[in-house]
């Protein structure tokens, strides 16, 4: 720089200087009343400002309206995010950004937006930089979204050694004993003593599903620990998994303190499991520890340590929870409305199950096309995750239009909202199984192939259908909750009738500001034994 134009920068500096002081005097020199009113309303003229702006730049995706600073359209997204959706693409069509505390998020509406997010280039969008805040305290170091994507998908590729149909063929008696075990002695059911009684799903749907789960894929030691005070952990470890932490991770409270502790004190048990395992040299085929012991070695030849796997099995097993339970809780809400389709449900599995005399297996849950179609419409009417999100590292360019999503911007996708449009699904809103009588497979399976590290999946992913997700970050649990649920709802409808405890209720609306979409409790259930007297 020369002597010259600094002399010239100096004295501008200092011109600037001369007229912020004038404006600090000017302000203090006012009424505290009008001191006050600028000090509120600056950040509002100063929000009101930058939208108009923004609003003029054609390189960006339409910005939602939002009157509060930083908090953005936080209510109206948070409590009813479909609703929210519909009305800006009415507004401002299938690309839309919003505020939400503090982050930008841009929506992409439909298809095209499943395409574009799911299928975005690895090196533009992260997963782990939008989720490890939520995560990572929860599942603990070295997991899921606390390694490098390469990890993650070899982390997938190892768990799904216990997801393979002759694990299915283990684990499917397995449920079945788990769920007569639970009819007996929870105290919701009390099987062989009643004929009858009253539920409430957002109890008894977490508990099956935990315990089935527990008992298939950690084994017998560590579901039976479920029965003393162990199981309590996992209350505390739930409420430490809440869309809070998305914002403040290690906010100070008790919630968090017993999150810690609970992460710490369940993984130190799956540790001394594993290790007595391998002291014993008693590594088999039963569950999911087994397989990860004989097979946690990255493509790079490091291997994953004790701890790892450990925080590994929490990290799958939250991964089917909250998302199995949400989903045989509407299975049952929906069929107590309708007694006519639990009807057909029950003439499928006497038909397939030889009037009961054969014991329900994987192989003749396979030949259930109508209890595989009624999940299929639960996920349909009821995605669990209605948002995804990625955290944008690069500018991209959203094809075929003029807008730039920006780093540092958030992307998110809604197959669950696209699960609802007339044009994709006629009558959406009505709970219908045949509309899969052609189609009863629990995803899509044809097209061109591509294989991340964990095993070959659909390339395309612009089905409409998509409650599984797509891309790299696809879920590997599909096949895994459909054996899962499928049972589950098979001892339902063979042993039971049920309805709701008034004849004019209707199956609740949703709640969409826990981890998973859930019905607004409590959501109870009448059960009639279909043949009273029975017991198991
Ligand atoms: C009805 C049940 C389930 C539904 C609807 C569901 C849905 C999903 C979805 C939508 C994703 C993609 C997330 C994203 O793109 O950000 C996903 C990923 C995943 N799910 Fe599931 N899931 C279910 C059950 C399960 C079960 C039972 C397991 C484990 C046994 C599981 C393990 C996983 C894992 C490991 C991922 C991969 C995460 C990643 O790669 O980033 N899920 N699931
Ligand atoms: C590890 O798991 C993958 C995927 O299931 C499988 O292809 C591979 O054979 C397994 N390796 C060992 C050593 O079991
Ligand atoms: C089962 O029946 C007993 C009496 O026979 C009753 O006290 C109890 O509340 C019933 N339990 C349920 C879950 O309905
Ligand atoms: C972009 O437009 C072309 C021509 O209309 C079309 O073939 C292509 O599928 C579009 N791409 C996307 C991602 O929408
Ligand atoms: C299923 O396929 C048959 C024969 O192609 C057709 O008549 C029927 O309408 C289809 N059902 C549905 C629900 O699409």
């Amino acid at each position: 720089m020369s002597d010259s134009t600094s002399a010239v920068s100096t004295s501008i500096v200092s011109e600037i200087f001369k007229y912020a002081n004038h404006v600090v005097l000017f302000f203090l020199s006012l009424p505290l009343a009008q001191r006050l009113s600028i000090i509120i309303l600056a950040p509002f003229v100063y929000n009101l400002s930058y939208q108009f702006l923004y609003s003029l730049r054609k390189d960006r995706p339409p910005l939602v309206f939002y009157w509060i600073p930083w908090v953005g359209s936080a209510v109206s997204y948070g409590t009813k995010p479909y609703e929210f959706f519909g009305d800006c693409q009415k507004k401002y069509g299938d690309i839309f950004s919003f505020v939400l505390l503090g982050r930008v998020m841009t929506v992409y509406l439909g298809p095209k937006g499943h395409e574009f997010i799911f299928n975005a280039k690895l090196a533009d969008v992260s997963a782990e930089a939008a989720y490890t805040h939520l995560t990572t305290p929860v599942f603990g170091k070295g997991v899921i979204y606390d390694v490098p994507n390469s990890r993650l998908m070899d982390q997938k590729r190892f768990v799904k050694g216990a997801l393979s149909s002759d694990a299915f063929r283990l684990y499917v008696p397995l449920f079945v004993e788990e769920m007569e075990k639970y009819l007996k002695n929870s105290k919701n059911f009390k099987f062989n003593e009643n004929d009858s009684g009253k539920v409430d799903v957002m109890v008894t749907q977490p508990e099956m599903t935990i315990f089935t789960a527990s008992r298939t894929l950690l084994g017998k030691e560590l579901r039976d620990k479920l029965d003393t005070d162990f199981a309590y952990l996992f209350t505390d470890l739930d409420r430490g998994f809440t869309p809070l932490n998305f914002v403040w991770p290690n906010i100070p409270l008790e919630n968090t303190r017993r999150r810690d502790n609970a992460q710490r004190v369940i993984s130190n048990t799956y540790l001394s499991l594993i290790r007595e395992r391998r002291a014993n040299n008693d590594i088999q085929d039963r569950d999911l520890i087994d397989s990860l012991m004989k097979n946690s070695t990255y493509k790079d030849g490091t291997k994953m340590t004790d701890q790892e796997i450990a925080n590994l099995l929490i990290g799958v097993l939250m991964g089917g929870q909250h998302t199995s339970a949400a989903t045989s809780a509407w299975a049952l809400l929906h069929l107590a409305e309708r007694p006519d389709v639990q009807q057909e449900l029950y003439e499928e599995q006497m038909r397939v199950l030889d009037n009961g005399k054969k014991e329900l297996t994987f192989d003749l849950l396979e030949q259930m096309p109508l209890l595989n179609q009624m999940l299929k419409e639960v996920l349909r009417l009821h995605h669990p995750l209605h948002s995804l999100f990625r955290k944008v590292m690069r500018n991209i360019q959203v094809p075929n239009t003029s807008y730039v999503v920006p780093k540092g911007y958030y992307v998110l996708v809604s197959p669950g909202y696209t699960h609802l449009q007339e044009e994709y699904f006629p009558q959406p809103t009505t709970f219908n199984l045949h509309r899969w009588d052609n189609d009863s497979a629990s995803s899509y399976a044809n097209g061109e192939q591509v294989d991340y590290g964990f095993g070959a999946i659909s390339k395309g992913v612009s089905s409409p259908y998509l409650p599984f997700g797509g891309g790299r970050h696809r879920c590997i649990g599909e096949h895994y909750a459909y054996a899962q649920l499928g049972t589950i709802m098979s001892v339902f409808i063979r042993n039971f009738k049920w309805k709701f405890p008034d004849p004019s209720q209707t199956v609740p609306k949703s709640d969409f500001t826990s981890m998973v979409t859930l019905p607004t409790g409590p959501a109870h259930i009448v059960w009639e034994k279909r043949h009273p007297g029975q017991k198991l």
